[in-house]
């Protein structure tokens, strides 16, 4: 058996698969964001812990005594401090928390980011979060013997080795994406050094041994750990996106058009992310919007209700109307680039009700995914088989319109959960057996077609949404 283990941003969650790729066991745990300030977003690396204690335990004795490797994955670009004695320095840095956009951009504006890394230098990145604190804590700065990202924080827990791995390391901004390996310039430029970053290896490689002390406290034997993967690249395993061609979008609170690509392709003029993926000699390209189901939510709480009843009371699938929403609530990544862009609600008129706000909210986040899709086409890339994952996949209006609006058609999975975790557990699987094989896909339980009736319309109302994106960039 094979346990994977993800660390998200509003839970922990361990799932073990056995060599058949069945589902054996599942468990989670909650966890909490705190927002002490405007634009900032942290979380305490000790709750993480505490987190995955709480899942192993919960998993059954029988099973944890046949766990034969254990993978990981998690929230990506999150910056983690730690002294010499491994202590963090303070609270994670999280990859949605923007404290860090004058450093971004003044990294960003010399060429030498965007050519090493392949990508644009965006304030949620791990990088600029290390200047932002140079700058502003430098007492904090100067005890920094290692900074780590949130899964690796695990892992060192875990193996009580400072290790990470490409898909993830490829977010922090001081990888050469290229060579998949750390970049001692832009490490020297940032005021930091190799001897300051985790070790790398490939995801499906053995990252280190469970600690002695960890596999007898909740029942394992001393197994290995995989690299694993950043929750997007560890979710394209789990769905056997690992070829060009194949790509899936992810509906969570944030919004991820994922796309395997033949090799590695940079294009960070057109701010879309281009990554190592979890295997050895793959890349891949993604399009990121910041506000997707979180969107939905925030609309949500205006009506004083919850997302799920606003989508119930939809119908079937219409042509937009003249109401816009853009889901820019905290800037946005893909393709604006911009972190102090907010969002809008436009064309309201007398006859504008809360189901067409809600309708509104709902295309809004489409046309951003449309926008990610002719990002990631414009540098070449294909999308010939889409999956669609994540909260927002329960609605099947949005469903529809996002079929429509991509005109592609979106598989959903037929297993309920197929997450980060899933793909975590399946590098395991391939880090203990050497077995390339694991990654094919899943089977499918529905396919949403384009509503071949209303694309014109949706094509329109997507050229509108451009313009009104344009003018809330000049907004002032
Ligand atoms: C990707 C990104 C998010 C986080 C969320 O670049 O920032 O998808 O990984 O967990």
């Amino acid at each position: 058996m094979y346990l994977g283990l993800d660390l998200g941003t509003s839970g922990l969650k361990a799932l073990v698969i056995d060599g058949e790729q069945n589902v054996v066991a599942q468990a989670s745990a909650a966890l909490e964001v705190s927002r002490p300030r405007s634009g900032w977003s942290e979380q305490d690396p000790a709750h993480w812990i505490d987190a995955c204690k709480s899942v192993l335990r919960a998993l059954p004795a029988t099973v944890k005594r046949e766990v034969k490797a254990i993978g990981l994955s998690g929230q990506m670009h999150g910056a983690v401090m730690l002294d010499a004695s491994d202590t963090p320095l303070g609270p994670c840095i999280l990859w949605n928390d923007t404290r860090s956009a004058v450093q971004a951009d003044a990294m960003d504006a010399d060429p030498k980011w965007r050519e090493i890394t392949g990508n644009i230098v965006f304030p949620g990145f791990t990088a600029p979060k290390l200047a932002w604190v140079r700058e502003h804590q430098p007492q904090v700065f100067e005890r920094v013997a290692k900074v780590l990202l949130p899964k690796d924080y695990l892992r060192l827990w875990l193996i009580g080795e400072h290790v990470s791995e490409m898909s993830d390391a490829a977010g922090t901004s001081w990888l050469e994406t290229s060579k998949r390996d750390w970049s001692d310039t832009l490490l020297d430029e940032a005021g930091l050094s190799r001897g300051q970053m985790p070790r790398l290896v490939e995801g499906s490689d053995i990252s280190g041994v469970l600690r002695a002390e960890v596999a007898s406290e909740f029942g394992f034997s001393v197994v290995p750990v995989a690299g694993g993967g950043g929750d997007n690249a560890a979710s394209a395993i789990g769905m056997g996106v690992a070829r060009a061609g194949q790509a899936f979008v992810s509906l969570g609170t944030s919004g991820v058009l994922f796309a395997a690509s033949d090799g590695y392709r940079p294009a960070p003029e057109t701010a879309v992310h281009t990554f190592c993926h979890a295997l050895p000699r793959t890349w891949h390209q993604m399009g990121v919007i910041l506000a997707c189901t979180d969107a939905l939510n925030w609309a949500a709480g205006l009506f004083g209700t919850t997302a799920k009843a606003m989508t119930d009371e939809l119908g079937a699938l219409q042509a937009p109307g003249r109401t816009r929403f853009l889901p820019y609530l905290g800037g946005e990544r893909t393709p604006l680039a911009s972190a102090s862009v907010r969002g809008g609600l436009l064309g309201l008129e007398h006859a504008t009700d809360k189901s067409a706000v809600t309708r509104a909210v709902l295309e809004g986040v489409c046309f951003a995914f449309a926008d990610c899709r002719d990002a990631l086409g414009a540098t070449g890339t294909r999308i010939e088989r889409v999956f669609a994952v994540g909260g927002g996949t329960q609605s099947d209006y949005w469903m529809k319109a996002l079929a429509t609006a991509l005109e592609v058609p979106l598989m959903l999975p037929d297993a309920a959960d197929l997450g980060g975790a899933f793909g975590a557990a399946r590098l395991a699987m391939m880090a203990a057996t050497d077995d390339a094989l694991v990654v094919g896909e899943p089977a499918v339980a529905r396919i949403f077609e384009p509503d071949q009736t209303l694309t014109g319309a949706f094509r329109e109302a997507h050229e509108s949404h451009r313009k009104a994106a344009e003018f809330l960039m000049d907004y002032p």
